[in-house]
Formats: C-alpha cells, structure tokens, sequence
C-alpha cells in the first residue's frame, strides 16, 4: 500500500481522500466569495480571490489534497474564444472561429494571460506545506467538445456534427501540455487530466481523440518531469477503461460510479485507482454514506486507493455528509 505514497507522493499514509469540486457552490463561504466576481472565470484569474476558495474545502475537512481553484474553460478563453457562466445553465462559449485563436508560437500570450493560475499556485504552496496541490487541465476532446458545441453537450449530442479535426486537437495537445507544465513550474505535484466527455466518442476512434493525444501530453510533460505523477480521469469510457489504462499508462486512473471497482481492481495491472463513489451519496441520507465508504474501505484493502467521487460534488451536497466520509476515512487509515 505504500507504494501509493511513493507513486504518486500523496503525504497521508493511507487512503488519502480529496474530492473533484471540492472548493464549489455547496459550500456558503464559496458561494459568499462568489458574488466578487459577475464572471465566474474572473473569480479563477485573480489570484488573491481564488487561493482563498481553493483553501476553503481544507479549512472546513482536512483533505490531503489541494486541488487550485480554476476551470477547463480557462484554455479556450485564454485561446481567445471567451467563456461566460450562466445561472443554472453552465458555461457558454462565443462563436468558434479558427483565425481568432493563437498559434502555439504565440505561447508567451497564453502564458500571460493565465500568469494569475500560476500565481495562484506559488501563494498555495507558501500557505500549504504538509498537503499535496493538484494542478489540472482539460482533455482536447473534451476541450474541443465545448469549443465547437459552445455549451455542456446534451442528450441528443452528436459529435459527428462538431467535425473536430487533428488540428484541433493538436494544438491543445500543445497548449494543454504548455499549461501543465507552467503549473509545475509554478509548484504544482500532481496533475489531473480530465476528459469529462470521453463517453462521447465512438469506440473506434477513442485512440484517435482520446488515447493518443493524452499520451502525447503524458510522454512530454514525464520527459521534463518524470516525477510529477498524473492522474487521468477518462469519464464515461466503460469497459474501454481497461485499453486506456494499458495504453496510455497513467500513475493514477480516476473511475466514474459507473465502473466496477471490482472490475476495475482485476483489470488496471495495480495502476492506482481514485475516485468511483457515486456524488449523489452526498445528497442522501448519513447511513447511505457510512455504507458506500465501508464498502470502497473494504473493496480497495489491498489495492493502492485514493478516496474520491466518480464526478464532482453536486451543488445540492450536504456538508456534514461530506464530513462523515472523512471522518470514517481518517478513522480507519494506519
Ligand atoms: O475541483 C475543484 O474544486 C477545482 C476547481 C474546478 C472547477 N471546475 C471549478 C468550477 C475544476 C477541477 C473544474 C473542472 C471542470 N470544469 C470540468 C471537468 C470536471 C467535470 O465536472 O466534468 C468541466 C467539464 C468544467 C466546465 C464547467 N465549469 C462547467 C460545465 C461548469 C458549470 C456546471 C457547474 O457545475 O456549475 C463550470 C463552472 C464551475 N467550475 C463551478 C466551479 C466551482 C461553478 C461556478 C458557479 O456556478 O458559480
């Protein structure tokens, strides 16, 4: 179990436990330090606002890990098609167009215009010794997917219609790349790649969008820092799990609630696993959470686990469900 610590540097000794959305609108004080800010993503690119909200979750549960407080979306907007956040609708995106976006010779642009993610960093780091900082980003699939369809994807998404093209997805792979790498820089130790609509793509073409441009991330981000382990979050994929973690190799693979732990314990060749508990657990009652944390203590005794959702923590989460899971966690550890 100790090679979990070892592989991917997490500094509690076992089970550690940190969740997606863990600084967001369930938490009053996030929703208080939201009102700073009319667009959502100004509240990301000022560094004094936002290493407060990402400090908040750590504050009120004792996490292992610090996750900064940012979005995918940061990438398109910096790119130079801009992203506003609507009520209870979610993110929008203006018109793509391909001529108004930078090149990747242009890079000191992106760099400048995200300087505030970086910045933020640095201050975390400085405040936070003893705990592990998460620095992210987006997929290109999935980057692409909110670039071409300019809101979340629904039900009747179809991705043929997008017509994403190896350009695209290429130049993310570059900028997406260059991002990781100004936040390890910067002081990140961990990284979390996700592609929230892996589910999407058509399973004959999952290497084409999904498995290969990752890797490439993965082969140039190890090159510079072999030691910086990255955890992938390849959502809504299935069984298909099993080919991107042969292929792509991650240090760590996140699972959705709709993976099998089991499953996913006698297929990932012992690559460490996070994640898979349902969020709506957090919306039922307080026995719902004991059960499903026993249970995941129980599945993962022997296999290198970080405690984690199978998507992010749901708006409508209650705070002191959040808290039991900890509790148990932390009891039950060592
Ligand atoms: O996990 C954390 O606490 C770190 C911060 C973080 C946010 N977004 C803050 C946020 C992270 C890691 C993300 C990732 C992200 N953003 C993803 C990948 C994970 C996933 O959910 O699949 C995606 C797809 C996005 C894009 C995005 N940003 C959407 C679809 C939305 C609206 C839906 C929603 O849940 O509100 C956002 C807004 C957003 N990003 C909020 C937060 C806290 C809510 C902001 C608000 O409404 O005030």
């Amino acid at each position: 179990m100790f090679r979990l610590v070892q592989t991917l540097n997490f500094k509690a000794n076992l089970f550690p436990i940190w969740f997606m959305r863990q600084a967001g609108r369930y938490l009053p004080e996030f929703r208080k330090m939201r009102l700073q800010k009319k667009n959502f993503l100004d509240l990301c690119l000022d560094s004094k606002i936002s290493n407060e909200i990402t400090l908040q979750p750590i504050k009120r549960f004792n996490l292992d890990a610090v996750i900064i407080f940012s979005d995918i979306l940061i990438i398109p907007n910096s790119l130079g098609q801009k992203v506003y956040y609507i009520e209870n609708v979610g993110p929008i995106l203006e018109p793509f167009q391909k001529k108004n976006l930078l090149k990747i010779s242009e890079y000191h642009k992106f760099i400048r215009k995200n300087s505030e993610v970086y910045n933020q960093i640095k201050i975390v780091k400085k405040k936070i010794k003893r705990k592990n900082l998460i620095g992210f980003a987006g997929a290109p699939w999935t980057l692409a997917v909110y670039m071409l369809n300019r809101k979340s994807p629904n039900n009747n998404f179809k991705a043929k219609s997008l017509n994403i093209t190896n350009k695209l997805i290429n130049l993310l792979t570059d900028f997406v790349t260059l991002h990781i790498e100004k936040q390890i820089e910067s002081g990140a130790e961990v990284i979390q790649i996700f592609d929230s609509w892996a589910g999407l793509i058509k399973k004959n073409q999952l290497y084409k969008f999904c498995y290969y441009p990752t890797k490439a991330i993965l082969n140039s981000v190890k090159r510079k820092f072999p030691n910086i382990p990255i955890i992938c979050f390849p959502r809504g994929i299935g069984k298909e799990y099993k080919n991107f973690v042969n292929f792509v190799k991650p240090d760590c693979i996140s699972i959705d609630q709709f993976i099998n732990p089991s499953w996913a314990i006698a297929n990932f060749n012992g690559t460490p696993i996070q994640g898979g508990i349902d969020p709506t657990v957090f919306c039922r009652e307080k026995k719902c959470v004991k059960n499903i944390t026993y249970k995941f203590l129980n599945i993962f005794k022997d296999y290198p686990y970080i405690f984690n959702l199978g998507h992010g923590i749901m708006p409508d989460a209650k705070i002191e469900n959040i808290m039991h899971m900890v509790e148990i966690v932390k009891e039950n550890r060592l």
